[in-house]
C-alpha cells in the first residue's frame, strides 16, 4: 500500500513493529481459471502486494538451500506450517502468495482446481484457516464446487466464503445470487462448517472486492477483503488444551535440562501441571525460555523451551499436555488417508509415519472404503492411487500421542513416508483411536526361542530365496533343505506355490496382493525361527519394501537373503509351467519380469547365478556359505555342537 511504502521509506523501525503486530491470515482460494481465481488473486494483491525485503531475503537463501524451484524462490517455503514437508522435499507444487494490507497479513494458497490436483488443494489447505470458494454467477453450485468444499471440509477447515463471481454479466441479480446461496448451503449443511459467507463479487470490474461497490445496492455485508480483514480465527488454537511435542532436549550443561518445540495449541503458564503422555509422569513447569529471555506463559506458535520442577523421562517426539486434559495414546487407530505419490498405496506394506516430532513404522490395515471427491460416495477399494482419498485403520509399531483431527488439526494429522525412497506418500487425518488393541498385550511364555533351539543344537534363521518365476528358488530351496535335513538340522520349506494353496488362498498378484503375501509369509517365518526351525521360503517376493520388513521382523544374523539371480530369457525359456507363454500371449496379467516389476535386491547376503545348469552344486555352494563348512565335513552325531 501506498501508505505502507512511505512509512518504510520514512521510518522502517515504526514499519516493522506494525507489522509484527499485526495478525496472520492462511487462506485457500477454491475455483478454476474459468471462475476468474487468477482475477481475483490478481485484484486481491493489486493494491497490497508487499512481501518483505527481509523475508524475500530468508527465502531466496532457503529455496537455495532446500527448494524444489532451482535458482527461483520457492514460495512454497513461506508456509512454516509444512515444516516437515519441507524436511522431506515434497514437490507438490502450490503457489503460495504473501500480501498485507494495513490491517492484516496474508498468506494465501492457490492451486488448480481440477480432480487431478487434489493433493496440491490438499496440501495448501492443511494450514488455511479460510477457504474463499468460487462459483461463477451463470453457472451456479457444480460438480467442483461440491469437491473443493468436500476438500476443504476434510482438512479442517470452518470458515468458508462462498464468492459468487461474475454477477456483472448476471446484471447484478439479487435473485440469482440468493438462489446459489440456498443451493450452497442446502449442499454444505452437513460438512461441519462453522460459518458460510456468500458474497456476490465481480473480480473483473472490482464489486465487493476490496471495497462494497454500487452495482449491487441490495447487498449489505462485507466485502471479500473486509471480511479477510476481520473474520476471528486467532483464539481457535489458543482455546484448545494444551499440547506441546518436544522437538529436541536442550541440555548444554548439567545445569539445565530443557524441552524445545513448538506450542501446538493451548498455552502454558510457569507453576503449571504437565504430564508425558508415553510414561504419565507428571511434574511442574518451572521456566519458559525462548531467545529473548524468560516468558511467563507460552502459547499455541510460540517456539519455546519449558523446563521442569522434576527430573523426568523425557525425548524427542514425546508429547506434554495437561493431566486433565491429556491426548489419545493409541497404537492403532482409523483415520483418513490422501494419496499423494504416483505409486499407489499398498496395504499391508510398512511405511513411516510422521506425526509431530515423532516418527514410527505403520502398516496400513484394507480399506474400509474410498471417497468419490465428486459426489462423496463412499465406494469399495483395495488400494489408493495418487490424488485418492480414502478410510482404513492403521497399526503403528509403538503408541503416539494424538487428538482426533476435528478436534486439533495440530496434533490429528500425519504425513506417511516411503521407507526406501524416503518420499512423501500420503497425508492422513485421523478419526479416533481403537481401543480394542490396548487389551492386547504381549504374553510371556517360559519356554522361549533360545531353549527350543539348544534343543535342536542350531541357530534358527530364514534362507530367503527370491528371484523370478522360473529363476530356480523352489527347486535350489528344494536341494538346500535335502541337505540340511541329511545333516539333522531341524528345517521348514516355505513354498510360493504351497503356501498360495492354502494360507495365502485368497491372495491374486495385484501389487497389493504381492505385499500382503510376502508380509503373511514373513510373519510365518517368524514364528518358526521362534520355534527354533531353520526355515527356507522361496517367493518371487519382488520388492525391496517387503524382503525389507521380513528382515526387520528378525534379528540380527537370522535373515540370510538369497538371490537368485536367472535372466528373463532363461527363465522364458525354461518356461516350467507355461506362465510366460500365457503371459506373452496377454492372456495372464500381472507376470513378474513381463508387465510387473521385480526390484532385485542390492546387498543379498548370498548371489547365485541360476543360469548355471548345475542346482546340485549351487546348492552345495549355498549350504557352505550358510554353515561356513562343506557338507563332508560333519559326521554323523557330532551336528549338535556346530551350530550355524
Ligand atoms: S510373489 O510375487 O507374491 O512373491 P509367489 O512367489 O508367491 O509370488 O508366487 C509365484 C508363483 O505363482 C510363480 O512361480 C508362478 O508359478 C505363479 N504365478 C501365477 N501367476 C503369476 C504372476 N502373474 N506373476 C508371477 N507368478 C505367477
Amino acid at each position: 500500500m501506498n501508505s505502507q511504502s512511505e512509512l518504510i521509506a520514512e521510518d522502517i523501525h515504526a514499519y516493522l513493529k506494525e507489522q509484527e503486530e499485526k495478525s496472520l491470515l492462511r487462506f485457500i482460494t477454491c475455483g478454476s481459471v474459468d471462475d476468474g481465481k487468477s482475477t481475483l488473486i490478481g485484484r486481491l494483491l493489486w493494491d497490497s502486494k508487499l512481501i518483505f525485503e527481509d523475508q524475500l531475503a530468508a527465502l531466496q537463501a532457503d529455496s537455495r538451500r532446500i527448494g524444489t524451484q532451482g535458482d527461483d524462490i520457492d514460495y512454497a517455503l513461506l508456509l512454516d506450517g509444512l515444516q516437515a514437508e519441507r524436511e522431506q522435499g515434497i514437490t507438490i507444487d502450490v503457489a503460495y502468495r504473501f500480501f498485507s494490507t494495513d490491517r492484516r497479513k496474508f498468506i494465501v494458497a492457490d492451486t488448480p482446481g481440477h480432480e487431478q490436483y487434489t493433493r496440491n488443494m490438499v496440501t495448501g489447505a492443511s494450514t488455511a484457516q479460510v477457504a474463499v470458494i468460487l462459483v461463477d454467477a451463470r453457472k451456479g453450485v457444480l460438480t467442483q464446487t461440491r469437491r473443493h468444499s468436500y476438500l476443504v471440509s476434510l482438512v479442517g477447515i470452518r470458515h468458508v466464503v462462498l464468492a459468487v463471481n461474475k454477477m456483472d454479466l448476471v446484471d447484478y441479480r439479487q435473485e440469482r445470487f440468493e438462489q446459489i446461496r440456498r443451493d450452497y448451503e442446502l449442499f454444505a449443511g452437513n460438512l461441519g462448517f462453522d460459518e458460510i459467507v456468500a458474497i456476490p463479487i465481480s473480480a473483473l470490474k472490482g464489486d465487493n472486492v476490496l471495497k462494497a461497490r454500487g452495482n449491487t445496492e441490495w447487498y449489505d455485508g462485507p466485502s471479500l477483503m473486509n471480511y479477510l480483514e476481520t473474520v476471528q480465527v486467532e483464539d481457535e488454537t489458543r482455546k484448545k488444551p494444551f499440547r506441546f511435542a518436544v522437538q529436541w532436549v536442550n541440555r548444554p550443561n548439567l545445569d539445565f535440562r530443557g524441552f524445545s518445540g513448538t506450542v501446538a495449541s493451548g498455552q502454558i503458564a510457569v507453576g503449571d501441571e504437565v504430564v508425558v503422555a508415553a510414561s504419565g509422569q507428571t511434574s511442574r513447569v518451572s521456566r519458559i525460555v525462548t531467545m529473548d529471555g524468560d516468558l511467563e506463559q507460552a502459547r499455541a506458535g510460540q517456539a519455546v523451551t519449558l523446563c521442569l520442577a522434576d527430573e523426568i523421562d523425557i525425548s524427542r517426539g514425546d508429547v506434554l499436555s495437561r493431566p486433565d486434559e491429556r491426548p489419545a495414546f493409541a497404537d492403532q487407530f482409523e483415520a483418513h488417508l490422501v494419496w499423494l505419490h504416483e505409486d499407489a498405496m499398498l496395504p499391508g506394506r510398512t511405511y513411516l509415519l510422521k506425526a509431530g516430532c515423532k516418527t514410527v513404522p505403520v502398516q496400513i490395515g484394507q480399506l474400509k472404503y474410498r471417497v468419490d471427491v465428486n459426489s462423496m460416495e463412499h465406494l469399495p477399494a483395495r488400494s489408493l492411487q495418487l490424488n485418492e482419498i480414502g478410510v482404513a485403520n492403521l497399526a503403528t509399531g509403538q503408541p503416539i500421542a494424538f487428538d482426533p483431527y476435528r478436534e486439533n488439526r495440530a496434533t490429528g494429522s500425519f504425513i506417511l513416508i516411503d521407507r526406501l525412497t524416503n518420499a512423501t506418500v500420503g497425508a492422513g487425518m485421523i478419526d479416533f483411536p481403537l481401543r480394542r488393541a490396548t487389551n492386547i498385550h504381549w504374553q510371556s511364555v517360559d519356554i522361549d526361542k533360545m531353549a527350543r533351539a539348544v534343543i535342536k543344537g542350531q541357530k534358527p534363521c530364514v534362507l530367503w530365496f527370491t528371484g523370478l518365476s522360473g529363476a530356480g528358488k523352489s527347486t535350489l530351496a528344494n536341494l538346500v533343505e535335502k541337505k540340511l535335513h541329511s545333516l539333522g538340522y531341524h528345517t521348514y520349506l516355505l513354498d510360493g506355490d504351497n503356501v498360495r494353496h492354502g494360507l495365502n488362498r485368497d491372495l491374486g498378484f495385484t501389487d497389493a496382493d504381492r505385499v500382503e503375501n510376502i508380509r503373511r509369509v514373513a510373519e510365518a517365518a517368524k514364528l518358526f525361527v521362534d520355534a527354533g526351525l531353520i526355515v527356507l521360503t522361496a517367493f518371487i517376493s519382488p520388492f525391496r519394501s517387503e524382503r525389507k520388513m521380513a528382515r526387520d521382523l528378525l534379528e540380527e544374523g537370522e535373515f540370510i537373503e538369497i538371490y537368485v539371480s536367472t535372466p528373463l530369457e532363461v527363465c522364458e525359456r525354461r518356461d516350467p509351467k507355461g506362465l510366460y507363454r500365457k503371459a506373452r500371449a496377454g492372456e495372464l496379467p500381472n507376470f513378474t519380469g513381463i508387465d510387473s516389476e521385480y526390484e532385485p535386491p542390492e546387498d543379498p547376503e548370498i548371489v547365485v547365478d541360476g543360469s548355471h545348469d548345475n542346482p546340485e552344486e549351487l546348492a552345495e555352494l549355498i549350504v557352505e556359505k550358510v554353515l561356513g563348512k562343506k557338507t563332508d565335513d560333519f559326521r554323523d552325531g557330532t551336528l549338535w555342537q556346530e551350530g550355524l
